[in-house]
């Protein structure tokens, strides 16, 4: 899978919150168009950034849909509308159905604050802190209708201190969150990394040497 020159792929981010993950990847100068962040949430403070930076915003909003199914459409016309190559889910809180997973077979990017496959779903940072594990860290993944179960791209592992907070340990993951997701999404963009028919994913050898796990030194 050389790298090709192409035009650059057109990505639509979709948050519910902070968007720091979001930042990350505007800061990270990718060969990406962003061609719109779209959030469930009105007062996501991340729509605030992409508008400051001059990016397309739009909110459909999950209380008003009536229903998942109807909200799920109603994002896939927002997100069809940008036609985007690429989906990114950057801290984007809402269990989605298998029809609109399916829609995005291959296309859809999650950052998962875990090492997959222990801690899937909700407050991981907790759960990590009363399991007793020494590592912890984040997952980016291709979405599949099985909640954070997709085939995985890269991870970043992190030690975790007898002194760690969920707070602390949040804080040292999300570093991680923002190195590895940019990497993943840039492989993406530049033809280096895909999800093959038979479910597996598939990077070119430069990405897979610039490593598809990250070990930042223990201090950090
Ligand atoms: C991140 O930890 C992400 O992994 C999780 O939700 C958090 C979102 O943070 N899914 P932010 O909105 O990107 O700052």
């Amino acid at each position: 899978m050389p790298p090709r020159t192409v035009n650059p792929k057109r990505i639509v981010i979709l948050i519910s919150g902070r968007g720091s993950n979001m930042e990350a990847l505007l800061k990270a100068r990718l060969p990406v168009t962003v061609e719109a962040v779209i959030s469930n949430v009105a007062a996501a403070q991340g729509l605030d950034i992409a508008r400051a930076q001059g990016i397309a915003t739009a909110v459909v909003d999950h209380r008003a849909a009536g229903g998942r199914p109807q909200f799920d459409a109603a994002l896939a016309a927002e997100i069809d509308r940008h036609r985007p190559d690429l989906i990114v889910l950057a801290g984007f809180m809402r269990v989605l159905t298998d029809a609109f997973v399916e829609r995005y077979a291959g296309r859809m990017l999650n950052i998962h604050p875990s090492l997959l496959p222990v801690f899937p779903g909700l407050h991981t940072h907790r759960r990590a802190l009363e399991a007793g594990v020494r590592l912890h860290g984040c997952t980016v993944h291709f979405v599949t209708p099985e909640l954070d179960h997709g085939p995985i791209v890269v991870q970043a592992a992190v030690p975790v201190h007898a002194a760690d907070t969920e707070e602390t340990l949040a804080a040292r993951v999300l570093a991680q969150e923002h190195q590895i997701f940019p990497l993943a999404v840039r492989w993406f963009c530049e033809d280096r990394l895909r999800l093959a028919a038979n479910g597996t994913v598939e990077l070119d050898r430069a990405a897979a040497a610039e490593g598809a796990l990250v070990s930042p030194s223990a201090d950090r």
